[in-house]
């Protein structure tokens, strides 16, 4: 057990160097530059400390030391299994990485003149194109930098059309109750209220539910598709045209659309308008919080309220920018958004290509019915049928018959080398651990990670002390994680600064 972890560089347990600092120790040798010939400092007066910034006082190989073990002590997709439901943490392909770092696209300034910088207007351009084909629509927008942007942007296109249209936004959204918590942040920002509809017992949404709700006051419905249950709404279609009838829009949230590349497309199931995760669905990394994408796909009715700047192929082949849009939103972003991940995103479409695709979506699935088959045996599958790129399962047999719970099987997996999967979601699940393995784990993985479960459940049933009690190789154990979310502290300050 510990091996794996060693191995994955979790169990360092040296103090950091931030409290090792020694006085006078120095990890810079810069040249002096604000003193004259003379050594006298020729900064202004109003420009210089009174007393000297209270740094660590470090030397270079201690500060290296700090931050590589900082990241060793880090985990990641690079360093082992991250199987957390809803996030698709996929492995991200280092040709992207090298491709992004091209110097044509790297250093490009996004002011430069639109005829120095056709290359990258063309990769632009051709990656609207590639999304638009993949998921069945006819128009898209590149600028929003993260899913939830994305929904926000498209639930004003929505608003915008409704009033333009109509004269009035409408007031109401519905939003199912599996769905990922920034739909109902967005419908708020946007200024309407939610209005929840309750899955059925199996899972996904009934058109009967929907047509209850609709009235000629529901802007849109917002249905994520395959939902966070891991399961196909199999109704969208007539949900989309109840929800037509009485004028209203179909947003789709794309986050989950590794479940369907190359073999289902939403724009043809009746959704309006529909935002993907770049950073999910198109391997572009999560990074840190660093930037994602979250562009937003719509049908010819919406395409006229889209963000400007639109880049435009001119009949001579040849790339420009154009804010001739009067109808527009305006910008939701700087420049173009993160241009950085479309270039990654562009690399992976066309390294994997057609087949490539489909067959990723075909992995992400095969791989999450193996572990749903696999762990049924030990754990409580929510919706024990085929799913789709994930799996929900819960801690009811464990909670049956031990003092153990999710959050406990969670903490222990850490102990075990791997990433916990997501917990406590979707909401609609009592204790959930949502797991979703993406296409890019080998089968031997997938078998270690069942292993570790299995050890879970023996240890957890035998004396369940050392998993009430985990992790205990990291650094830290257990957080007092609402604490750290009300009161973050998120940067090192001496005592008394
Ligand atoms: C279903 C669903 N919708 C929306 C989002 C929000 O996306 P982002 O985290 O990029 O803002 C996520 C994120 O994982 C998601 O899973």
């Amino acid at each position: 057990m510990s091996g794996t972890l060693a191995t994955r560089g979790l169990s360092f347990k040296e103090p950091l160097i931030f409290e090792a600092s020694t006085p006078g120790r120095t990890a810079h040798s810069l040249p002096r530059s604000c003193n004259d010939a003379a050594g006298t400092v020729t900064l202004p007066d109003g420009l210089l400390r009174a007393s000297a910034p209270r740094w660590p006082e470090v030397s270079e190989l201690e500060a290296v030391r700090h931050f590589v073990r900082l990241s060793q002590q880090n985990y990641g997709i690079d360093v082992g299994f991250f199987p957390l439901g809803s996030c698709t943490m996929k492995y991200n392909p280092k040709v992207n990485e090298e491709v992004a770092r091209f110097p044509g696209f790297a250093a490009l300034h996004p002011l430069a003149p639109t005829g120095w910088v056709q290359g990258a207007l063309k990769l632009y351009w051709e990656l609207e194109r590639y999304l638009m084909e993949i998921a069945g629509f006819s128009a898209v927008t590149l600028q929003p930098a993260a899913g939830a942007h994305g929904e926000f942007t498209g639930l004003r296109l929505i608003k915008e059309h409704l009033t333009h249209t109509e004269g009035t936004p409408r007031k109401k959204v519905l939003v199912p109750d599996t769905a990922h918590g920034t739909n109902p942040a967005t419908c708020a920002m946007n200024g309407y209220k939610t209005v929840a509809i309750k899955s059925s017992d199996h899972g996904v949404v009934l058109p009967e539910d929907v047509a209850r709700a609709m009235d000629e006051d529901v802007a849109a419905i917002m249905v994520t598709n395959p939902n966070t249950l891991g399961l196909f709404e199999s109704h969208i279609a007539e949900i989309a045209a109840i929800v037509h009838a009485k004028g209203g829009y179909v947003y789709g949230d794309g986050a989950n659309m590794n479940a369907l590349l190359g073999r289902a497309r939403p724009g043809d199931m009746g959704v309006d308008v529909m935002h993907l995760n770049l950073h999910k669905t198109f391997s572009t990394p999560h990074g840190g919080g660093g930037p994602g994408s979250g562009p937003v796909l719509v049908n010819d009715a919406l395409a006229p309220y889209l963000p400007v700047p639109r880049v435009v192929r001119g009949d001579d082949g040849r790339f420009s920018l154009t804010s001739d849009r009067p109808l527009s939103i305006g910008r939701v972003k700087a420049f173009f958004g993160n241009f950085g991940m479309h270039v990654r995103a562009y690399t992976y479409i066309r390294e994997l290509g057609r087949e490539g695709l489909k067959e990723a979506s075909d992995m992400a699935v095969l791989n999450a019915n193996y572990l749903r088959v696999r762990l049924a045996e030990r754990y409580h599958v929510v919706h024990d049928r085929a799913c789709m790129h994930e799996v929900v399962l819960t801690d009811k047999y464990q909670r049956r018959d031990t003092p153990v719970g999710t959050r406990d099987i969670a903490k222990a997996l850490i102990d075990e080398g791997f990433h916990p999967p997501t917990m406590f979601f979707p909401i609609c699940v009592h204790n959930a651990i949502m797991i979703e393995p993406t296409e890019t784990e080998s089968r031997d993985e997938l078998d270690r990670f069942v292993a570790a479960m299995e050890r879970i459940d023996d240890q957890a049933r035998l004396d369940p002390e050392p998993i009430l009690n985990a992790p205990r190789l990291p650094i830290v154990g257990r957080l007092d994680e609402t604490r750290a979310v009300r009161q973050p502290i998120l940067r090192w300050q001496p005592d008394g600064e």
